[in-house]
């Protein structure tokens, strides 16, 4: 695991945009792994700028969400396919054809799970999967005790999630699923490149254990340690307890 420390959160997500455009100059149709949550918002900034400033071409890339909720109605602004098109898709100019995710609101969830592991496998699998880190050190929505082999699947939300997921819903911890469509953690760990970006002081006791801990389900995150290319950016503020 590559650790690297940056001053801020705009220079974590340049530094990562710097590496999914050298990515896609070198494979133009890589499938992209993304994440949802503020986190990963300065890196879809710089990769958008570089495309419009002419320095990229992104035309070919493909996307593919990394976790959703279960039950918002469709179109709901805050599922997390509506989020990836706005943040991510239509930014970079990209077409909805270029885009996958789990489909949240099937009536047989366990089969749509088993439906988004077999896509990500007959797409090639994910290049580089971005990620960001929950303050329980969880990833996607693989919340703590999560089995490290674990494959696409629906998963409870814990009530710290619930909470800290609030405000994209009003404040209103009420509005918040409490069921969630995760890529497992054997999914994940299947990308050729982890790429986990963690700003600000409340990520830093979940990234010193992420980092320095022990591999063990009780922080999901860890699990990264165990992948052959998988780099983690933290600002100054993430980094205080390395
Ligand atoms: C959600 C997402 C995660 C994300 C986490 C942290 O739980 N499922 O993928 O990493 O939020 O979000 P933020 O970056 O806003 O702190």
């Amino acid at each position: 695991m590559e650790v690297v420390i940056v001053p801020d959160a705009k220079a974590g997500g340049e530094l990562i945009a710097e590496a999914v455009a050298q990515l896609l100059r070198r494979k133009p149709d890589a499938l992209l792994g993304v994440a949802t949550g503020s986190t990963p918002l300065p890196v879809y900034e710089a990769l958008t700028a570089k495309v419009r400033a002419g320095e990229l071409d992104a035309s070919a890339a493909r996307i593919a969400q990394l976790d959703e909720y279960v039950g918002l109605p469709a179109g709901h602004p805050e599922s997390y396919r509506a989020t990836v098109l706005r943040e991510v898709v239509e930014p970079l100019g990209l077409g909805p054809g270029s885009f996958m995710g789990p489909d949240g609101s099937a009536e047989d969830v366990q089969a749509a799970c088993a439906a988004y592991d077999a896509a990500l496998a007959s797409a090639g699998g994910v290049d580089l999967q971005l990620l960001g880190i929950g303050t329980d050190g969880h990833i996607g929505f693989n919340e703590p005790c999560s089995s490290l082999a674990s494959r696409t699947r629906i998963k409870t939300l814990t009530e710290q999630t619930i909470k800290d997921n609030a405000r994209f819903f009003d404040g209103d911890v009420g509005q918040v699923p409490r069921h969630v469509i995760t890529q497992g953690i054997g999914t994940i760990l299947e990308a050729r490149h982890l790429v986990l970006l963690a700003t600000g002081e409340g990520k830093a006791d979940a990234v010193a254990a992420t980092v320095e801990g022990p591999v063990a389900a009780v922080v999901p995150a860890s699990a990264l340690q165990r992948h052959p290319h998988a780099t983690v950016v933290v600002d100054e503020a993430a980094a205080s307890k390395l």
